[in-house]
Order: C-alpha cells, then structure tokens, then sequence
C-alpha cells in the first residue's frame, strides 16, 4: 500500500489513522535523482488510452470506459492505482470525478513528492455527498489538517475538483466554488514555528482503495466508515479528464539541498520527458503511410506488386501446364475438379495479396 498511505483523517470520534509514508529516494534525507518534470499545461481524456509512459499503473488494471477511466474493487485487497511519471513545482491539477459509493471504499486524487508533502482529494464512500481535503509536511501524521465539505451526488455525477497551488496558497475548489485555502504563512508548526506548507514537486496520484478491509487498523476502518463488503461490489470510481498545469517550465527539478524548502529546488531548463511523450504524433494509419510515401518509394511498392503479379502468373501456368500433363484441359471448364482448384487458386492469391499488403506494405510504410 505505497500509494495510500494518506490516511490521516479525523473521523467523527477523532480516532487518528496510522499513516504509512514511503517514498523511494527521500532528498531530506539522501540524494536523489532529479524529478521529471511536467513543465507544461495539459489535459488528458481519460476515456483514450493512457499513455503509460506519461501515467504509470502501479497497481491493478484501469480500464478506458466511455465516461473516462475506470478504477474497480471486485475483489479482497484490489487497488488500482495510477501515478504521473512527471512532477510538477506549483500549479494547477484539475479532476472530473465520480467517486466510488460504498463503505470502507476510499477514492482519491493526491499530489505528493518525495520528501512526502502532500495535498489531497478524498471521497470516503459511505457517504456520497462529501469530499475531504487534506495537506500533509514531510510525512509528518499530523491528523488536525482535514477538512470536510459538501458535494451533491458526488457518485452519480462529475464534479470538478481543482487544487491550485503556489508558493503564497494552496486552495480546493469544486465546481469553480472556492472552499478551502491555506496560506503559506498560516501553515506552521505550532511548536517549532517552521513551515508545514506543502512546497516541493509532486507527482499525481489517482486511485482507489479498500481501506474498510478487516486487516487494516481499527482506525483507519472507522475512517473508511466501516468494513468492506467485497459482495457488494464492484466498487468503481471513474475519472473523465485531468488537466494539468506546471507552473514552471523545464526539464527537471532538483533539490539544491536537505532542507526541503521550495527556495531550494534547482529547476533544470529544457524540454521535459513528459513534453516530448504529449507532443509525439499519434500512430500513422496505412493510408496516411502511404500518402507520406515518396513516390520512389511508391514505385518500389507498385513494382513489388507487379512482380507478384508475375509470380501468381507463373503458378497459373504452371497450374495449367499440370492440368494440360494430365490431359484434361479440354474439358477443365465442365471438370468440376478444375473449377475448385481454381477456386483454390483464387483463394491462395487472395490471401497472399491481404497478407503482402499487410506485412509488405506496412513495413515500406515505416521506413
Ligand atoms: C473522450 O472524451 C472526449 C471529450 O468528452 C471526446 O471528445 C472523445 O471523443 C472521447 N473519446 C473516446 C475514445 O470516446
Ligand atoms: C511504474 O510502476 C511500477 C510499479 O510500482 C514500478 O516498478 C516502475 O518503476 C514504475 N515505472 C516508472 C517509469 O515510474
Ligand atoms: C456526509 O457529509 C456531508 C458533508 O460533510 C454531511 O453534511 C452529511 O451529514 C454526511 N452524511 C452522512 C450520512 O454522514
Ligand atoms: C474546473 O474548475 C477550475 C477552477 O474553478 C476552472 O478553472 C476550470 O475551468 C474548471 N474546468 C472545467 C472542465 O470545468
Ligand atoms: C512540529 O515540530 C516538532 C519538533 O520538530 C515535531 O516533533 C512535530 O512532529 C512537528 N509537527 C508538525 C505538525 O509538523
Ligand atoms: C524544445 O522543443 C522545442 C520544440 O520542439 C525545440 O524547438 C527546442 O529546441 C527544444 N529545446 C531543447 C533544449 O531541446
């Protein structure tokens, strides 16, 4: 359970959570390869196949439904998840979602980075008409930063939900309603006076999880509203598009030192991964292959299949040549043995031109 460790919620009782953190290179701690970056604004139709160089499934199966995206629970422990494979520092993530109902179900949309800031979208699904918010600083569990709100049908309808985020705020938005903000200069550590505001690249994370199953901690069911009752399901959240919107353009962003502060993030300049992914052209069909041939190469093809045509020619001939050897080809055309291996004979040519166009064709194409 890499993904959901972003538990850490109040129920009504305030039971905390046990979060769990991972992170698998943490630059407060260690160095670390640079985070790719998105460096760009784009959104994707989740209903298309997702290219999983750009989204990375980490868990489960996703499935491209009409509506978008596709994250089931059918059975015990299920828990298909998705995450960017770029980063962004600062910016805009933007979701249409219709979360899973049920109990002990937990849907989410959740930006983290390494050093484990997070900024999170929860649906807990016992109740379908509330969304939770929630922030956390470097992993810390700290179980005071939830907040709730109220979001009409949120299982049967989409609904827009939209985090900015820069260096001075962090806002939720549903539905171009502006809920919830949190300010660089309020989040603090109440002790220690330091930042608590979440500040260096995330990347997204979409999916769903049993976080009602009866071998996670008491707290965390309570949470989820219950255990799951897998008989129930399948549990399903569907995502129509996400936007995403990197407020800084570049290749990479690095963190200059341990302190995890966004002053320190170095971004690297140039065109990102992700950039290069989005803007590669989508794959060719034969008939624009084709059109794209130069008409050398076009000729070559022309002539390939004419010399094709002299081979069926020469297997023609040699056909008949057969039947003439056996002498019956005066009467070939009422010989009812002719007329199938003709048909025979048309068959295999038939054939052979599908499959020379196919393969032949196709691979002339590529060059
Ligand atoms: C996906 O959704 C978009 C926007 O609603 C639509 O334009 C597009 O045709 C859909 N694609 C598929 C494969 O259904
Ligand atoms: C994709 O996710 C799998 C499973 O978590 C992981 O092993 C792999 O390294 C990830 N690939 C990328 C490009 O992040
Ligand atoms: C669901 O959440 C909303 C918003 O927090 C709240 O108003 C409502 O009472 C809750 N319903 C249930 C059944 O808990
Ligand atoms: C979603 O909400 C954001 C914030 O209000 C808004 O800028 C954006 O245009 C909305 N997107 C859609 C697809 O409605
Ligand atoms: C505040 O700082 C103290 C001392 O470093 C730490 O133990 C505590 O977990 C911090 N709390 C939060 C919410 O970051
Ligand atoms: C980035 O991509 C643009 C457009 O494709 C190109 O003109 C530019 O040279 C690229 N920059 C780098 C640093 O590769």
């Amino acid at each position: 359970m890499t993904f959901f460790r972003n538990l850490a919620l109040l129920v009504a009782s305030v039971t905390p959570v046990i979060a769990q953190t991972w992170t698998h290179c943490n630059p407060t701690k260690e160095d670390c390869e640079p985070n790719p970056a998105l460096g760009t604004d784009y959104t994707w139709y989740m209903n298309e196949t997702l290219n999983d160089k750009i989204w990375n499934t980490t868990n489960g199966e996703i499935v491209s439904g009409d509506e978008g995206a596709e994250f089931t629970i059918a059975a015990k422990l299920q828990s298909p998840t998705i995450q960017s494979t770029f980063y962004i520092f600062f910016g805009v993530v933007e979701s249409l979602v219709k979360m899973a109902p049920g109990k002990g179900i937990v849907s989410s949309v959740v930006l983290q980075s390494d050093d484990l800031d997070e900024i999170d979208w929860e649906w807990v699904g016992y109740n379908t008409t509330e969304i939770q918010t929630n922030f956390y600083s470097k992993g810390v569990k700290d179980f005071n930063n939830g907040e709730f709100f109220y979001v009409e049908n949120a299982d049967t309808e989409f609904h827009n939900y939209t985090t900015y985020w820069d260096q001075d705020k962090l806002e939720w938005w549903v539905d171009n309603k502006l809920l919830r903000t949190l300010t660089y200069d309020e989040a603090k550590n109440k002790s220690t006076g330091d930042s608590i505001f979440p500040q260096t690249p995330c990347n997204v994370r979409i999916g769903i999880w049993p976080a009602g199953d009866e071998s996670n901690s008491e707290g965390t069911i309570e949470w989820a509203g219950g255990e799951v009752n897998y008989d129930e399901g399948p549990y399903t959240m569907t995502v129509a598009q996400v936007r995403v919107h990197d407020f800084h353009t570049g290749k990479e962003y690095e963190y200059g030192d341990n302190s995890g502060t966004w002053q320190s993030i170095n971004v690297i300049s140039g065109n990102s991964t992700a950039l290069e992914e989005i803007n590669k052209p989508p794959p060719k069909s034969l008939s624009q292959k084709w059109a794209e041939l130069p008409s050398g190469a076009k000729i070559g093809v022309y002539a390939g299949a004419a010399g094709v045509g002299a081979i069926l020619l020469a297997l023609f001939i040699f056909f008949v040549i057969r039947q003439r050897k056996k002498g019956r080809l005066e009467h070939a055309l009422d010989d009812s043995k002719w007329n199938e291996e003709r048909t025979e004979m048309n068959n295999y040519q038939q054939n052979w031109k599908q499959s020379e166009w196919k393969n032949g064709g196709y691979r002339v194409g590529q060059q």
